[in-house]
């Protein structure tokens, strides 16, 4: 074939390249190892002796031509691929896509506010593992292993003969021995008991304990803080009644109920038909419990609560099953 035919098929081949790829194809087809224009070059040497100056002379015209219409037009194409692909796949950032945000759930929206209650009154927030010791749990709160008390708080046990924490005055203790007299801490924080459910019992629930030790701290402290407390949280006087309880790291040990305000103190399901909801035991701290964490209690005093942040919840809203709290319900948690 003649320079001069090449030339011709090479450049209407060219015109008909629309993609980078197809191009590439030329490109090989004519100046790739075994190309056309390749394989030319390669008879220049065999040409007669007389013609062999001008031929290789228009090979690498025809040659240099070809390499930089080839990169002229792979340029062009590039910046065509680009502009398509701009074109196919742009997005729109100011469209307004409707996502459903988040939000903190009851529980913790209420913990917030309780740490904010107690840390503007100066207490320190401490936390404790879920994992406790049979001794932070239950001896140092003079809850020894064949005491009765412990059949209150039926417990789940680990093989390695630690137990999950029944109640967060496992944290109280960490904090008698972590800190010296005189102090004000709360330990919010999760609890379990090995119970059967029902409206009010949960195998897991949320505590918010709480503890002073001071000198000559009275039951008149407690009572002014746990009444500061339940005004703050409700936002408005709630019924209260004190009534002797029992529990072995207090001495004198309260209940603190409320007037149930699901059924306002008519009697449902959630206060078992009595109208009033147990919501925060406390008491003065025992001698014995003092002296456990390191505390002479012949010089100072303490009073301790425990909070139950489920049903605290469960009165603020109406809500009248604590088993909703794990039941995964989205609809439950949507409402809030
Ligand atoms: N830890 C007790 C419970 O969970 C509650 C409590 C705390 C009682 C502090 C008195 C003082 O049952």
């Amino acid at each position: 074939m003649s320079i001069e035919n090449i030339k011709k098929d090479f450049e209407t081949e060219l015109a008909n390249c629309h993609t980078l790829s197809s191009l590439e194809e030329l490109r090989i087809k004519y100046r790739g190892q075994k190309g056309i224009i390749t394989l030319l070059s390669r008879t220049i040497k065999d040409q007669p002796k007389e013609e062999r100056g001008a031929f290789g002379k228009n090979v690498n015209i025809l040659k240099n031509n070809a390499d930089n219409l080839l990169n002229n037009k792979k340029e062009e194409l590039k910046v065509i691929e680009l502009e398509s692909k701009v074109e196919s796949e742009w997005i729109d950032p100011t469209i307004d896509i409707k996502l459903e945000k988040g939000h903190l759930h009851p529980l913790s929206e209420i913990q917030n506010k309780i740490e904010d209650i107690f840390t503007s009154m100066g207490f320190v927030v401490l936390d404790g593992p879920e994992t406790e010791t049979e001794e932070n749990n239950f001896e140092a709160l003079n809850i020894p292993k064949d005491h009765p008390a412990r059949d209150m708080q039926d417990t789940f046990w680990t093989t390695d003969g630690n137990l999950l924490r029944t109640h967060t005055s496992a944290i109280q203790v960490r904090g008698m021995k972590n800190l010296k007299p005189p102090f004000k801490v709360i330990g919010p924080g999760r609890v379990f008991r090995y119970e059967a459910l029902d409206a009010s019992h949960e195998n897991t629930f949320y505590q918010v304990e709480g503890m002073v030790v001071d000198k000559n701290i009275s039951v008149a402290n407690l009572i002014a803080s746990m009444k500061t407390l339940l005004k703050e949280v409700f936002e408005k006087d709630v019924k209260v009644r004190l009534r002797p309880g029992y529990f072995p790291f207090v001495e004198p040990g309260f209940e603190l109920d409320i007037s149930c305000l699901i059924c306002n103190g008519e009697g449902c399901s959630v206060c078992k038909q009595t109208g009033w909801v147990e919501l925060l035991p406390c008491g003065l701290v025992h001698p014995e419990v003092l002296k456990h964490g390191g505390i002479d209690p012949n010089e100072y005093s303490g009073f301790a609560f425990g909070l139950g942040l489920n049903r605290l919840v469960m009165m603020k809203y109406g809500i009248n099953d604590i088993r909703h709290f794990q039941s995964s319900d989205l609809r439950f948690v949507k409402q809030f």
